[in-house]
């Protein structure tokens, strides 16, 4: 029986980058995201947007942004790109103004003021700089910068949202030290606590207990975002992925059996993650395989895993052990995801326990410290869990894992 496709319609799989204009069009599901950030940021809450790393939090944010109730100014900004706390102000500046958030006048002054500021630390040591007289120092650029911000909002919220923060922090603590980078997240608390009509939201690849645990093994007792609610975003809905999937495969024209139960098959297949659902439909495009059908899709993500140069990114959930944990835990992080990647249904802590310590390298290791680094493992996203019971997250990423280690030798 051939089934209708009208509920599906076609949608590029290559779409350039996403803004408030287009994200209506291009950003599939994700209303229920929307109505609760927006229903927290009307209730007075600053909002913290956690998930692992390509769920879809900058496309979710950018919906949120476009389809902002009339009470609130959102102003985006991703901080990716910046290495320095004084180049964080002015960038801020910077896209302020771009963006019509920020006038003429304002602009100039701060230009003025990150001039002067970059000749000063220029041939400083890092972190370390005078501040001319008569020129404020970055933090109350920054405070006067967001009540600016609230000023141009007239009597609407001012929402700046912060992408990529925590890898800012990140790296303004290795660029100019744990001081700087401190003492930017709690001057953006205080801006919280003190500025009216001023709400914030930030999320960011890299898990902010991460960087604060950098902080604190420097002496830092801070609790800068103890003010702030997670808000998590989950994978797509089954039905919002399929109707993802099926938008691929319809406007790649790539012939299928039945494009439903093609698109059900890579909606499963990825998690719900859309990110996942393009690259496998992207892997599709490139072979020279005459009809796709449902069954097919498991092996499609087999090749996917095993394609050369990673496309689709997996390799990061290892390579990040590396980069952020500290060296005494990576092993035993590692040896904890090998052991649970075998098992679908996850395993009784005793059990995993046992099976940890079956390894040699990992063959001391105490329950309490297990425990934490489970813990740790799920701040990360990787595992679900509790004190008993632990399991990945996230099929896909379990997969990958037993693919990529689980067939290690014990
Ligand atoms: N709701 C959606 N509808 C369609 N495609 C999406 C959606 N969300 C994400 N995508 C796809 O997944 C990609 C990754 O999404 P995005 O950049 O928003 O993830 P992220 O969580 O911000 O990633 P990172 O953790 O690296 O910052 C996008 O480039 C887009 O192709
Ligand atoms: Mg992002």
């Amino acid at each position: 029986m051939v089934r209708s496709t009208k509920r599906f319609k076609p949608i590029p799989l290559a779409t350039g980058s996403v803004n408030a204009t287009n994200a209506p069009f291009l950003v599939i599901g994700r209303n229920d995201f929307v109505s609760r950030f927006w229903k927290k940021t009307k209730a007075g809450s600053n909002l913290h947007i956690l998930s692992e790393r390509r769920m879809g939090k900058t496309w979710a944010i950018w919906l949120a942004i476009a389809k902002k109730p009339t009470w609130a100014n959102p102003f985006f900004f991703d901080a990716e790109q910046v290495n320095t706390v004084e180049e964080f102000v002015w960038k801020l500046n910077q896209e302020m103004h771009r963006q019509g958030f920020m006038s003429d006048n304002a602009m100039d002054k701060a230009t003025d003021w990150f001039r002067r500021i970059k000749q000063r630390m220029r041939d400083q040591s890092i972190g370390k700089y005078e501040v001319p007289s008569g020129l404020d120092p970055w933090s109350k650029f920054l405070e006067d910068t967001c009540r600016n911000f609230v000023e141009e909002s007239g009597d609407r919220m001012a929402v700046l949202i912060i992408d990529e923060l925590p890898f800012l922090v990140d790296k303004i603590y290795k660029n100019q030290g744990h001081k700087n980078a401190a003492e930017l997240l709690d001057k953006l608390r205080a801006i919280r606590q003190t500025v009216n009509s001023f709400q914030m939201a930030f999320c960011g690849s890299l898990g902010m207990h991460i960087v604060l645990q950098n902080l604190k093994d420097n002496g830092y007792t801070g609790q800068p975002i103890n003010d702030m609610e997670p808000l998590e975003l989950s994978p797509l809905s089954r039905e919002d992925a399929t109707f993802l999937a099926a938008g691929f495969l319809l406007s790649e024209k790539i012939k299928c059996s039945n494009l439903e139960d093609v698109a059900v098959s890579i909606a499963e297949i990825s998690s719900g993650i859309p990110y996942y659902i393009r690259n496998i439909v992207n892997w599709l495009l490139g072979q020279p395989v005459k009809l796709v059908d449902p069954e097919m899709i498991d092996g499609t993500l087999q090749k996917l895993f095993d394609t050369p140069g990673d496309p689709a990114g997996f390799l990061y959930y290892d390579t990040r052990l590396d980069q952020y944990y500290p060296e005494d835990i990576v092993k035993k992080a590692r040896a904890a995801l090998d052991i649970l990647s075998r098992n679908n249904n996850g395993l009784h802590f005793n059990e995993l326990l046992n099976l940890v310590r079956y390894r040699p390298s990992t063959l001391t290791i105490d329950p309490e410290s297990l425990l934490e680094i489970l813990r740790t493992l799920r701040d990360d996203h990787y595992l679900v869990g509790q004190s008993s019971q632990w399991q990945f997250k996230l099929e896909i990423v379990r997969r990958w894992w037993y693919e990529h280690r689980g067939g290690l030798e014990l």
